[in-house]
């Protein structure tokens, strides 16, 4: 139907909705609806709830209604709490990401993990030197000890600096100390949120976002930058792969698996048991042809990246392919996993399989995974998934045939070897101005926004106007989904960057991995700023996060702003009711960190607010 074609610009979506609708099943679209019109004061960010002499909320009108709250704190300070309370969630979820990894590579250090193996000893070796730990005549294991000790401590402790952050330019460095944002210990600053904004504390509300933006950058150069980093020493570093995208990567004749959720600690142990010979063969015995490992979300990036397994789809459709009926298991960890999962999977033969003590579900069979016991306990689960299969219901099976072709895996390492060696050719297309400039467009699926034109919109605005895009999270599925991350999207894009692409036989959209992988994008801003003596604020390059829901986002957002990078925001964040917060966030954020948020919802424009931005820091750059 026509209220269908509105929700989404992708087709799998549309036959699915229309799928659901005809079986009475709920979906996210649905509850969204159902929740309009969503509260006012919650949209502004005037409500609180921080004690029990409230809850209060702000009149957003002068003349009529409470202007403080008990306690006396004006819409400013609720507002800015409640933002910098959302950077803690976020910083806190993207950290305990990276401890996890810090914990695993510990164990295999150790000799105590059960199956995982350091794989990328390059990158081991260069991560080592950078925390001073020495290398000659030792083992891996016994480097990646200290490392992992080095690493894990990040968290703990209670003086700076994090190692990490020392890769940006000094500049930015001498900047953050200014401020007083260069951060301590990455759960020192996330606490001293949680702190800040209790009653009576913190009631400045510009000293409130400057600690928001000092978490945040414990996050984005800290606990992302060492989840992503860790991942490679123990996973692999992504390098180019070929792949597919959306819910046709479904397997009508196969037993089909869907990781979803967001660290690859978990996925590739689920991937390694996947091609365990007795399970194959249990899988036969049932009738499938095989095991179809697919992955959702960002566990979907990581297996994406580094395997070339391919991607479900994103955040919007992990209810959709519960509906096609034809999902054995769905297997997941923490993050983005919809709640609304376990009902859904009653209506269908799919068992959700929960795996992290953090992170249980009403409806879900839980199967504690653990790192020491990790290869046997996957192969538990894919057995469960395998045995599954018997239960399916061939009628209830539709899958969509849509999906496309993706050339993924560009790590900045990948990057510099299709580069040759070097930054230097992609810094000389764009100062010759065959590159505009470089964009990072990132984050979330959110019903308030037609699902992908945002992401899709905003992207193909972009390289029409030879801005290279690289990207993560699900708006690099978006992009896949659709055909952008293919070499031949070249012709898409404007000749300058067409050029480009042709002569290195790279797509104009990059897919860099998951969320925590935006620490990638960082190091390549901060290699290109060094490579040119400026500073990353300098540089033509922009964010934008069109989709955007969670605080993960919010989190991101800060701390891309905090390394300099102007930001456009695709929905609404609630801080509207707050004058001054708006005014700092959109404004005043350029002379504290020399960059700031702007608000569009139309991806059109959002590209062209980027486009402006590069053009004006090309002027400055004389180029
Ligand atoms: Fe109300 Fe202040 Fe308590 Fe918040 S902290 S609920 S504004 S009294
Ligand atoms: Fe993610």
């Amino acid at each position: 139907s026509d209220k269908i074609l509105q929700k989404s610009i992708d087709p799998t979506v549309h036959q699915m909705l229309d799928r659901a609708e005809q079986a009475g099943i709920e979906t996210v679209w649905d509850r969204y609806e159902k929740m309009l019109p969503e509260c006012g004061f919650g949209e502004l960010g005037v409500c609180c709830r921080n004690c029990n002499m409230g809850p209060c909320r702000i009149s957003p009108f002068e003349d009529e209604g409470p202007q403080k709250g008990i306690c006396g704190a004006t819409a400013d300070i609720i507002v800015a709490r409640n933002l910098i309370r959302m950077i803690a969630g976020g910083a806190a979820a993207h950290s305990d990401h990276g401890r996890d990894l810090a914990h695993t590579l510990l164990l295999t250090a150790e000799g105590k993990s059960g199956g995982y193996e350091i794989k990328d000893e390059a990158k081991l070796a260069a991560l080592a030197k950078e925390y001073g730990i020495t290398a000659d005549g030792r083992t891996k294991e016994e480097i990646a000890l200290d490392l992992a000790k080095a690493v894990y401590a990040e968290f703990g402790k209670q003086e700076g600096p994090l190692q990490f952050t020392r890769r940006a330019p000094q500049k930015r460095v001498d900047q953050w100390q200014k401020m007083g944002i260069d951060p301590r210990g990455i759960d020192r600053e996330i606490v001293e949120i949680m702190h800040r904004t209790h009653i009576g504390v913190d009631n400045d509300p510009v000293n409130l976002i400057l600690q928001g933006l000092k978490a945040s950058i414990a996050d984005g150069w800290g606990g992302s930058m060492v989840a992503t980093e860790i991942s490679d020493v123990l996973f692999g570093t992504p390098e180019p792969v070929r792949s597919e995208a959306n819910l046709g990567v479904l397997k009508a004749d196969h037993v089909n698996i869907v990781a979803h959720g967001h660290e690859p600690v978990l996925s590739e142990m689920i991937l390694a048991a996947c091609s365990d010979p007795a399970l194959v063969a249990k899988a036969k015995g049932l009738g499938a042809k095989g095991i179809n490992l697919v992955g959702m979300c960002c566990t979907g990036n990581e297996l994406n990246m580094r395997h070339g397994i391919p991607l479900a789809g994103n955040f919007m459709q992990q209810e959709l392919a519960v509906i096609t009926g034809a999902v054995d298991a769905m297997i997941v960890d923490v993050q983005c996993i919809m709640p609304a999962l376990g009902d859904l999977c009653e209506c269908f033969h799919t068992q959700f399989i929960s795996t992290s003590y953090k992170a249980k579900f009403p409806g879900a069979v839980h199967m504690q995974f653990n790192e020491e016991n990790a290869l046997s306990i996957a192969k538990e689960i894919v057995g469960s998934a395998v045995d599954n299969y018997a239960n399916r219901v061939p009628e209830k099976v539709f899958i969509p045939e849509e999906k496309s072709d993706c050339m993924v895996g560009f790590s900045a390492e990948a990057i510099i070897k299709a580069l040759g060696g070097t930054l230097d050719p992609l810094l000389d297309a764009i100062k010759s101005g065959a590159i505009k400039g470089i964009a990072g467009v990132v984050g979330c699926n959110n019903p308030k926004i037609k699902h992908d034109l945002g992401h899709v919109g905003l992207v193909k605005e972009l390289i029409k106007n030879n801005v290279l895009v690289v990207t993560t999270g699900c708006n690099a599925i978006a992009t896949a989904k659709v055909g952008l991350m293919l070499p031949e999207a070249a012709d898409q894009a404007g000749d300058g960057l067409k050029g480009v692409c042709q002569s290195l036989g790279i797509p104009p959209v990059l897919h860099m991995g998951s969320c925590v992988d935006i620490s990638r994008i960082l190091n390549v801003c901060a290699a290109a700023a060094n490579a040119l003596g400026v500073d990353i604020s300098d540089l033509p390059v922009a964010g934008a996060a069109p989709e955007w829901m969670s605080e993960k986002a919010v989190s991101i957002g800060a701390y891309v702003v905090s390394s300099g990078i102007f930001t456009v925001l695709g929905t609404v964040p609630p801080v509207l009711g707050g004058p001054l917060v708006t005014e700092v966030l959109t404004q005043g954020a350029n002379d504290v960190v020399g960059a700031a948020f702007a608000v569009e919802t139309d991806p059109v424009k959002g590209a062209g607010l980027m486009i402006a931005h590069m053009d004006a820091k090309r002027k400055a750059l004389g180029i």
